[in-house]
């Protein structure tokens, strides 16, 4: 069974998609109240910074739970110098891609330790490592995955369990496709291979993960040469 958060849209409905076309039991969530995913049985509501309602999903997926593999692709961003950034926007953005990782992966572990098999996927960036101006709360989040990774590769190891992270670059799905094409443009032409990414190698790497018992508390970069 794989759970994906964040498949609403962009990169976790593509995998969403991808997956389920091969015949997975795929589970999606979203987070808009009123998203056209309300209606559909293979979605739940989610807002990943409620510890309460990780826990109430992954409880009721538990009699369907085997081999578990979770896709942590619910992610939001918040551009602003520090210096004019509003507290609660930057704090949001913690809770959601930092916090909220640590909430999935809190619920989905004693299910995944009973069972000696899981598969965690987490979705870092390259701008976690590059300086970019604006992005200290996005930079921050995605940072902090590292360290919350190793220490919990290192926890589970012994029990058929991987964490990992993709670091993406710039891929033509998703959050980079909602800025402004000048900024796209900007963005692109300092990407060695010329052009953004296209989602296909991302869903390559998780499977890549999924087929690995050994890469284990580790990042694979997916950024076309860009650092
Ligand atoms: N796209 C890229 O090029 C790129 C590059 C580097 C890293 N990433 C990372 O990859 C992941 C997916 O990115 P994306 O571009 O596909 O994102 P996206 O298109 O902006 O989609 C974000 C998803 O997260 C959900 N979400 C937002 N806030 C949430 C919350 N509090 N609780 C639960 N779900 C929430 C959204 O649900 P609703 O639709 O219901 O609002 C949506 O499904 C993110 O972690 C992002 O940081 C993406």
């Amino acid at each position: 069974m794989i759970l994906i958060t964040g498949a609403s849209r962009g990169i976790g409905k593509f995998l969403f998609d991808k997956f389920t076309g091969f015949g997975e039991n795929v589970y999606g969530t979203y987070f808009s109240e009123n998203s056209v995913y309300s209606q559909n049985k293979k979605y739940f509501r989610l807002d990943v910074t409620d510890y309460g309602n990780a826990e109430e999903i992954i409880r009721a997926l538990t009699p369907e739970i085997n081999r578990f593999v979770l896709i942590n692709c619910a992610g939001n961003n918040y551009n602003s110098f520090a210096h004019k950034s509003s507290p609660d926007e930057w704090e949001k953005v913690i809770m959601t891609n930092l916090v909220g990782t640590y909430h999935m992966i809190r619920a989905s572990l004693p299910v995944m330790r009973e069972k000696l098999y899981g598969r965690i996927i987490n979705f870092s960036s390259v701008v976690a490592e590059t300086g970019i101006p604006g992005t200290s709360a996005y930079a921050s989040s995605k940072s902090g995955l590292w360290g919350l990774t190793r220490s919990l590769a290192v926890e589970n190891a012994g029990k058929g369990i991987t964490i990992n992270n993709l670091n993406l670059g710039y891929f033509n799905i998703g959050m980079i496709t909602e800025v402004s094409a000048e900024y796209q443009e900007v963005v692109r032409k300092k990407i060695p291979s010329g052009k953004f990414g296209d989602p296909e190698n991302i869903f390559n790497a998780v499977r890549f993960i999924c087929d690995s018992e050994y890469i284990n508390g580790t990042s694979i970069d997916i950024n076309g040469g860009l650092f």
